[in-house]
């Protein structure tokens, strides 16, 4: 039975997570998810978005301000970076299902105008939405999961994953229950943010091709 609170010490989307569902049944059940504090100052659920004849699924850490107020992921600059991307790599959006390890966006009002500023996820935010993800990935049965930054390697393969040893690789790991091949590589908000702007996307599509040349 669902419950509408989730006692602090016991955060998980688990009783919420609808057994036997399609797609659409998880989103709307993901709608009313209280798995974890998260929902409380979140617009909404950001769910996945594809279908389940997927080839790749792309794992992000959590929805942004515009993916908020839109209801889908990566609809925002990290996500047109992304495509741009993934359309350089050879990569067609149209064989990916996207979605991120935390459904609801965490964020703390800062500034003059108060303006919504990201947070991360804590791990045990992430861990709490792992039901999801699995229920995601039953669906789906990707071929390829592309893994976007730490907290979407943490949630998937455990907190001891550090993107840097392993980005560009192919994985090979059971995940809830299934054998899954895994490429690594860094957020794509992450290279909006770095230095050297060029280099950092350099250093994505390289990862992305990896990626690519898996699927053929
Ligand atoms: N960053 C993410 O990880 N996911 C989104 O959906 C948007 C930005």
């Amino acid at each position: 039975m669902a419950t509408t609170k989730a006692p602090e010490d016991a955060y998980t989307a688990a009783p919420f997570v609808p057994e036997l569902a399609d797609l659409a049944a998880l989103r709307e059940a993901a709608a009313g998810c209280r798995g974890c504090p998260l929902h409380r100052d979140a617009t909404q659920t950001v769910f996945g978005t594809g279908d389940t004849g997927a080839r790749v699924m792309l794992v992000g850490e959590q929805p942004g301000d515009q993916e908020d107020r839109q209801g889908r992921p990566f609809v925002g600059p990290a996500g047109k970076l992304l495509d741009r991307a993934l359309a350089e790599a050879g990569i067609d959006p149209g064989e990916t299902y996207v979605t991120n390890a935390v459904k609801h966006f965490k964020f703390a009002r800062s500034g003059p105008g108060k303006r919504r500023i990201h947070k991360a996820p804590s791990l045990r935010e992430a861990v709490a939405c792992g039901p999801w993800l699995a229920a995601e990935l039953r669906l789906v049965e990707p071929e390829l999961i592309v893994v976007l930054g730490a907290t979407a390697g943490k949630a998937l393969l455990g907190s001891s994953f550090r993107v840097t040893e392993v980005r560009g690789t192919v994985l090979e790991e059971e995940i809830h229950g299934r054998r899954e091949r895994l490429v690594p590589t860094v957020h794509p908000s992450s290279v909006l943010r770095a230095d050297d702007r060029e280099g950092a996307y350099r250093g994505l599509l390289s990862d992305l091709k990896v990626a690519a040349r898996t699927l053929v």
